[in-house]
Order: structure tokens, then C-alpha cells, then sequence
């Protein structure tokens, strides 16, 4: 039989408020689904929410869900390793080390930290080494493939040029890694017709509960066409929802309801909602039972934790041996 060899994914979130729908549609299924035919890393990215959340209660409660949000969405720990990135504190000895190699002149022409300086975010060392941080957490795992949205393409560059440059200096130590953008198909709109985003305040939160999940539901912007009149299915951000969740007869059927007139948006916005609570309704029940039994998510991410630091380590003596730092303490 063709041996095939799995790829090893990674892939970071970062624990910055409750995941939505957007994230569910553009990431997290994308994220679950490659677990079946390669070696995939997730990992919740605290330390890089350090640069927006400077709450400790608020950092561990965001850090916690994010782990238990994957569990109960489908992420099998037989399958992948989850884990908490500062589980391997040496991912920040690699940002240092790799800081090194890495100009001024590429951080400074950072997309995401030019746009944060734009919105008045008053920038610190953190947020400019950001993308250092980030070259650290895949380089560190010999990471192949990096499944990200279009807003971290430039990061991935980033991580590209700094590996191939410390090859260059150091020698051939780095797997340099391929991106994989995930499909532009899922940009979900929010409940105002923007994409969805935290940013916007127009989300959808993939486990509110159900009094806020109609309430968001029943909120969502449409035009002021009467009921009785036809409507376009493609302008509707209700319909383009619906589509998400809904079979291809199912969406097919709502389409014909829409062009046919006497179908008003409130009848839409119902039939979002009952979609909506059914699809999360099996993972709502795991992740209920994991808040009941959080020891279960606690021993998914020391199980995790161990299996990243492993890979970690050895990567880590690679990379100081060709750099000469040495270590002389046996327990480090
Ligand atoms: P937010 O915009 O709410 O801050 P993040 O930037 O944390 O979301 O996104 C995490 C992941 O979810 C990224 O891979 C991103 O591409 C994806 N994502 C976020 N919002 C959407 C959306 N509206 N449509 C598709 N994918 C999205
Ligand atoms: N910067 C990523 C985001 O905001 C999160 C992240 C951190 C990440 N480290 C990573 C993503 C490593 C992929 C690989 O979405």
C-alpha cells in the first residue's frame, strides 16, 4: 500500500472573545476537517492576546474556551494535539533568537500592526514583534502547512523570509512552510452586512444562548422590500446566512420563497434561527458536558502541551547548536 506521509498542520487562535459564526465557517471546520489526513497542531495563542487583553481573568476565560470550544465543535485529541502556547515557553526563546535575523524594515511594513497604529492603538514592543512570535510558533514545530485566513497571509510571508534568511546565515535548520489560505467561499457576513467581526460588533455567537441567538438573529439588517413583494435572495444577508446551514434543497427552496413574493424577512430570520440552533445542537451538548467535567478539556491540553514541547525541544537543539547558544544546565 502507498505510505503516504501526513502533513503536519499548526494553526494558532487567538483567545480574544467568544468565537462566531465567521470564525466557524472561515477557520475552526476547516481546521477540524484536516485532522483526518494529517498531523495537525492547534494551538490557543495567549501569548499573542497579550497584546489586547491585559485582563487576567478575562485572558484565562478566553484561553479556557477556545480549548473547550474546539472539543465540543469536533476536534478529536486522538487525532490532533491541542495545546496552550505558553505550554512551550521556549516558543518565545525561539522569537528572541529568531528577532535576530529578522529587519526592522519588515516589521515596520506590517499590515496589521499599521493598522492598529491607524486606530489608535498605542503601539508597544509587543504588538511590533508580533509576527516574530508568530514565525516562532511555526517553525518551532517543523510546521508544513499553515491554514490561515486572507488577514495572516502577510505574517506567513513574513515567517517564510525569516526562516529562509536564518538558513542562510546558520544553515539549512528550518522547514520553510507552505501557506494554505482558507477559502475566500465562507466571508459570513454579521448582522449589519459587514463581514463578520469582533471588531464590528456584529457577530454571532456560535454558543449564545438561545434568547440572545434569536435576539441577533431578529436584528440581522434587510431592506425595506414589503412582504408581499418578491425579493432578491442574493442581496439578503438572511439568505446568505440560511445558505451556510441549510442543504442544497433546502436553500434552493428558500430561494424560490423569496422570488415568489408573500415571504417577508421575519419569516427568513425564523427559519435562520431554527437552522442555526440545530447545527450547533449536538456540540452545544458536548461542550455542556465538558463545562461539567472541565478536568477532561485539562488533560486534552497536558496531553497536548506534552507532545508540542517534545517536537519543540528537539527543534530547539537544532536551532542553538547552529546558532552557538550554549546550555550548560541539565534541567532547562
Ligand atoms: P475577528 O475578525 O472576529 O477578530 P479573527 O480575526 O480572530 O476574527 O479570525 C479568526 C479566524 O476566523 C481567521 O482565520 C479569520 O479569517 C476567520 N474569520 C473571521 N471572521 C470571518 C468571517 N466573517 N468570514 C470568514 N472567516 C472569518
Ligand atoms: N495571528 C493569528 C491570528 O490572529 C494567530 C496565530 C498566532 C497563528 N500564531 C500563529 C496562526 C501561528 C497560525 C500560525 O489569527
Amino acid at each position: 500500500m502507498l505510505n503516504i506521509k501526513k502533513k503536519r498542520v499548526l494553526s494558532g487562535i487567538q483567545p480574544s472573545g467568544d468565537l462566531h459564526i465567521g470564525n466557524y465557517f472561515g477557520a475552526i471546520r476547516q481546521h477540524i476537517a484536516l485532522q483526518e489526513d494529517n498531523e495537525c497542531f492547534y494551538f490557543v495563542a495567549n501569548y499573542h492576546a497579550l497584546t489586547s487583553i491585559q485582563e487576567k481573568e478575562k485572558l484565562e476565560d478566553a484561553t479556557f474556551k477556545v480549548a473547550l470550544d474546539y472539543l465540543a465543535l469536533g476536534l478529536d485529541p486522538q487525532k490532533a494535539t491541542l495545546f496552550i502556547q505558553s505550554d512551550v515557553p521556549e516558543v518565545t526563546e525561539l522569537a528572541w533568537i529568531l528577532s535576530n535575523v529578522t529587519p526592522m524594515g519588515l516589521l515596520e511594513r506590517a499590515h496589521s500592526y499599521k493598522d492598529k497604529i491607524a486606530k489608535g492603538i498605542s503601539p508597544n514592543h509587543g504588538l511590533f514583534a508580533y509576527p516574530v512570535l508568530m514565525a516562532a510558533d511555526i517553525l518551532i514545530y517543523d510546521s508544513e502547512v499553515v491554514p490561515v485566513g486572507k488577514d495572516q497571509k502577510q505574517h506567513l510571508e513574513m515567517t517564510r523570509d525569516i526562516a529562509i534568511k536564518f538558513n542562510h546565515v546558520f544553515g539549512e535548520t528550518f522547514v520553510v512552510p507552505e501557506e494554505l489560505i482558507m477559502p475566500e467561499v465562507a466571508v459570513v457576513p454579521g448582522i449589519d452586512g459587514q463581514k463578520m467581526s469582533k471588531s464590528y460588533g456584529n457577530t454571532i455567537e456560535i454558543f449564545a444562548d438561545y434568547k440572545t441567538l434569536k435576539q441577533k438573529v431578529m436584528s440581522i439588517v434587510t431592506d425595506s422590500t414589503p412582504l408581499e413583494a418578491p425579493k432578491d435572495p442574493d442581496k439578503s444577508n438572511v439568505f446568505a446566512l440560511y445558505k451556510l446551514f441549510a442543504t442544497p434543497e433546502e436553500t434552493e427552496a428558500m430561494r424560490q420563497k423569496y422570488l415568489a413574493g408573500g415571504y417577508g424577512y421575519g419569516h427568513a430570520k425564523k427559519e435562520l434561527l431554527a437552522k442555526i440552533w440545530d447545527y450547533f445542537a449536538e456540540a452545544r451538548e458536548r461542550r455542556e458536558h465538558l463545562l461539567q467535567h472541565r478536568d477532561i478539556v485539562h488533560d486534552v491540553l497536558k496531553e497536548g502541551a506534552k507532545k508540542a514541547r517534545e517536537k519543540a525541544r528537539e527543534v530547539m537543539e537544532r536551532v542553538r547548536s547552529h546558532c552557538g547558544i550554549l546550555r550548560f544546565n541539565p534541567d532547562a
